[in-house]
């Protein structure tokens, strides 16, 4: 059974538009779980436009599957990492301009320092997963620097607008996943994934884990939220 993270930083996207207290993210998270995730994915932000601190520090308390927290790796994320012991920390590059995390870590040109985080949250019995964008080198130096799994950036592949760029950038998701597997890796993938784009995605078998947010809770505004979840756990196990 192929994994399931839902992201639900964009209920708090919602409610911080009215900066009030609905929809609350954390009166989700139980109806996900019903509906078959594996795990919550959340991000907290510098700048803290979706999630807050008080959303990280009640969904730790309720979450019965995993929490994935997804986050920079710089020194106010890591100390709050430390003290939330999420059961996995996602490290990802961020920029206070971007409208969502664009592109994967520079993991071989800063393998000491990714090395070091590795280790810290080792030493507090947390998962590590980097994103990275879907390429050997990065795959590489992600082992060397000691993760658990590699989260490959499908934003490439969701952003294709032709089919044979959709062919190229499937090959290369192809290429990380062989290296991936080769260093015994776990492997999961995330970005821009969507009910429509995510089949072809499906077909790389050792791909055992999907993190979704945006396409998961536009869907819920129509069908609700544990329709949208089922449909989309439906569909990663669909082969
Ligand atoms: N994985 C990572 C590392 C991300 O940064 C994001 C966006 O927060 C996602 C998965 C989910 O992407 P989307 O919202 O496009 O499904």
């Amino acid at each position: 059974m192929k994994r399931l993270g839902v992201n639900i930083d964009h209920i708090a996207t919602i409610r911080q538009a009215r900066k009030t207290n609905e929809p609350d993210p954390i009166s989700a998270i139980g109806m996900i779980e019903l509906a078959g995730a594996d795990s919550i994915v959340m991000h907290l932000r510098e700048d803290r436009r979706h999630t807050q601190d008080r959303d990280l520090e009640m969904a730790r308390k309720i979450i019965k599957t995993k929490l994935n927290l997804e986050m920079a790796p710089t020194q106010e994320m890591i100390k709050i990492a430390l003290d939330i012991k999420p059961d996995t920390v996602t490290l990802v590059p961020e920029r206070r301009e971007e409208l969502t995390t664009e592109g994967g870590l520079e993991v071989a040109l800063n393998l000491e320092s990714f090395k070091k985080y590795t280790r810290l949250f080792h030493d507090a019995d947390i998962t590590v997963s980097l994103f990275i964008d879907p390429d050997i080198d990065q795959v590489k130096s992600a082992h060397r620097a000691g993760a658990d799994l590699v989260e490959l950036s499908t934003a490439r592949y969701s952003e294709s607008k032709t089919r044979q760029e959709q062919e190229t950038n499937i090959q290369q998701i192809i290429n990380a996943v062989t290296t991936a597997e080769k260093l015994k890796l776990g492997i999961a993938v995330g970005h821009g994934l969507t009910y429509i784009n995510v089949e072809p995605i499906t077909r790389i078998d050792p791909v055992a884990e999907y993190n979704i947010g945006h396409s998961i809770i536009a869907r819920a505004v129509f069908t609700g939220i544990g329709h949208a979840v089922m449909e989309m756990k439906e569909k990663i196990n669909q082969r």
